[in-house]
């Protein structure tokens, strides 16, 4: 049994790595990032203000969230595509302040992490969700770096991007997340840290395999 947390600002690399390390050890692959952005979906469609924990809080009971083969439900509907924009990312972002999210979403990556082996990627995941992970790896690359794959992605998705309106929205995720009070995007202190700006994805994909291998 292994649990490897990927920790690391938007656009590290984090779930293209995850995905990557889950494959090639045939292990199983959380996104924590999304079951937020499932639940600021969730209370935009419901017209919740995102400033208001108390509403935010109130809602929580509606939510179910269910992942089958790599895919996201809510409330029993698929949503893996609609979660997937900026907007969600931000949405993400304002409800990951509220504790009582948190704690709701934690519990569903404890759960799941504890049946099998997992490659989790997050802000908090060897900080606050899984801090006896037996892997604690923690991706940075510079904020450009971090926008211009952003870009690439979505561009070669065939969606409509502006460059510059990424970077914004990275930096103001990365200025919410690190500032917040409650389970701040920060490394754990035993993580190690890969700086990929200069990195391709073969280059990290090694790096992280050969962290795993001398620490087992
Ligand atoms: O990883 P992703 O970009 O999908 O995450 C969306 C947002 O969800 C992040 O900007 C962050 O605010 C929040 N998040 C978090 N803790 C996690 C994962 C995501 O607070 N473990």
């Amino acid at each position: 049994m292994i649990r490897i947390a990927i920790d690391g600002p938007a656009g590290s690399g984090k779930s293209t790595m995850a995905k990557i390390i889950a494959n090639k050890l045939k292990i199983n692959y959380l996104d924590s990032g999304a079951l937020y952005r499932i639940i600021g979906y969730y209370c935009v469609k419901n017209n919740i203000d995102l400033e208001d924990k108390k509403s935010i809080k109130d809602i929580l009971p509606q939510i179910k969230i269910d992942l089958k083969d790599h895919k996201y439900f809510l409330n029993d509907e698929e949503i893996s595509e609609q979660i997937r924009n900026a907007e969600s990312g931000n949405y993400a972002s304002m409800v990951a302040k509220v504790p009582e999210v948190r704690e709701k979403i934690n519990q569903i990556l404890r759960t799941m992490s504890q049946e099998m082996s997992t490659v989790i990627d997050g802000r908090d995941i060897g900080t606050v969700v899984i801090p006896d992970a037996e892997i604690k790896i923690f991706l940075t690359a510079s904020v450009e770096e971090r926008a211009k794959r952003r870009y690439d992605e979505l561009s070669e998705k065939g969606k409509k991007v502006d460059y510059k309106s990424i970077l914004e929205q990275i930096i103001f995720r990365d200025k919410a997340d690190s500032s917040r009070s409650i389970a701040p995007l920060k490394p754990a202190e035993e993580a190690i840290k890969i700086n990929t700006t200069n990195m391709d994805i073969e280059e990290v994909t090694k790096k992280i395999i050969e962290i795993i291998k001398e620490k087992n």
